[in-house]
């Protein structure tokens, strides 16, 4: 009977799948120290992680040699050191794209939110500061005939774009390559090269993985290229911005507001943010609902059972 080690409970019917199929050891709570990681995978055949767990070489080795596959419950797998696995033999998996659409409406949401001070108004109610409407109270700007520059038009990214044109927006993006024809018509998306995309862009928005290439792409120089009137999103990972540098740009009125999900150090916030008024900061939300969640979590368990079969993997990283 296959081991599988989980390190977060996941919603019932995958633990079903799971259960069915051999033994599954769950840790409850919150996120696991490193000890309770390391006491958990022991033995294992399979580990399903979370993104906030670090899968390392340390981790591969306490699992033991009968360990076949991560199955990462995310579509990114930053947190898993792919070069150790393949070494040992093992695979990873993630879940591409179920969490697409609820990734791309909470990216929309942090547009609306940062374009029409959505955060600072919500606080001003709620402290019980007096106000008034006014001809110039609380103005943000609109959305229609802006430019959304995409960085990283992918699966996430493309649903973004495509939720912006539906504001009248239009799309620019910065892939490596040319995105498919089949992305990009539809969206009358033009590529840009990066440094065009930052001084065009009234809203940018970051859909690219984190890697050494993408780790703080945006940094004091990239704000400084950006329009004072801007919004910078990001629902990707916290590394891909320099969250001391944007701090300090939203103070300096660099760029206008960010909308942030995704943190450098999570689940800590650089405190200058907590103190800037331009900055929408939500709690790594991009796949939070029942829907995503469940399905996030059916594919990593899916994965799971074909890796304990030795049956082909439905979404592999590496195999
Ligand atoms: C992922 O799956 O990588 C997302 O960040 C989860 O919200």
């Amino acid at each position: 009977m296959p081991l599988f080690a989980v390190s977060a409970r996941l919603p019932q019917p995958a633990l079903d799948l799971l259960e069915a199929a051999g033994e599954v050891r769950v840790a409850d709570g919150g996120p696991l120290t490193r000890p309770e990681l390391l006491e958990l995978v022991a033995g294992a055949d399979v580990v399903l992680s979370q993104l906030g767990d670090r899968i390392d070489d340390e981790v591969l080795a306490a699992a033991g040699p009968g360990l076949r596959c991560v199955c990462n419950v995310a579509v990114g797998y930053d947190n898993v050191d792919l070069e150790a696995a393949a070494r040992r033999g093992v695979a990873v998996t993630n879940t591409p794209g179920v969490l697409d659409d609820a990734t791309a409406d909470l990216t929309l949401g942090l547009i609306l939110a940062a374009t029409r001070r959505l955060g600072e108004g919500e606080r001003l109610i709620r402290s019980g500061r007096s106000w008034a409407w006014g001809m110039d109270f609380m103005l943000g700007r609109d959305l229609r005939g802006k430019l959304l520059g995409v960085v990283g038009l992918g699966a996430i990214g493309a649903r973004v774009a495509a939720r912006a044109r539906a504001f009248g927006m239009r799309v620019a993006y910065n892939n490596r390559g040319e995105a498919p024809a089949a992305v990009t018509e539809p969206l009358e998306a033009e590529r840009l090269e990066l440094d065009e995309l930052l001084t065009a862009a009234d809203v940018l928005t970051l859909h690219c993985p984190l890697t050494e290439q993408t780790r703080h792409l945006i940094g004091a120089p990239e704000l400084a290229a950006m329009k004072p009137t801007a919004v910078l999103v990001n629902t990707a990972r916290g590394p891909v911005v320099d969250e001391a540098a944007l701090a300090a740009a939203l103070r300096a009125g660099e760029i206008a507001a960010a909308g942030l999900d995704v943190y450098e150090d999570e689940p800590r916030v650089h405190p200058d943010l907590l103190e800037l008024e331009n900055a929408v900061l939500v709690p790594h939300l991009g796949s939070a609902t029942v829907e995503t969640r469940t399905a996030m979590a059916d594919l990593a368990a899916r994965n799971a059972l074909a890796a304990a079969r030795g049956e082909p993997l439905p979404t592999p990283v590496t195999s």
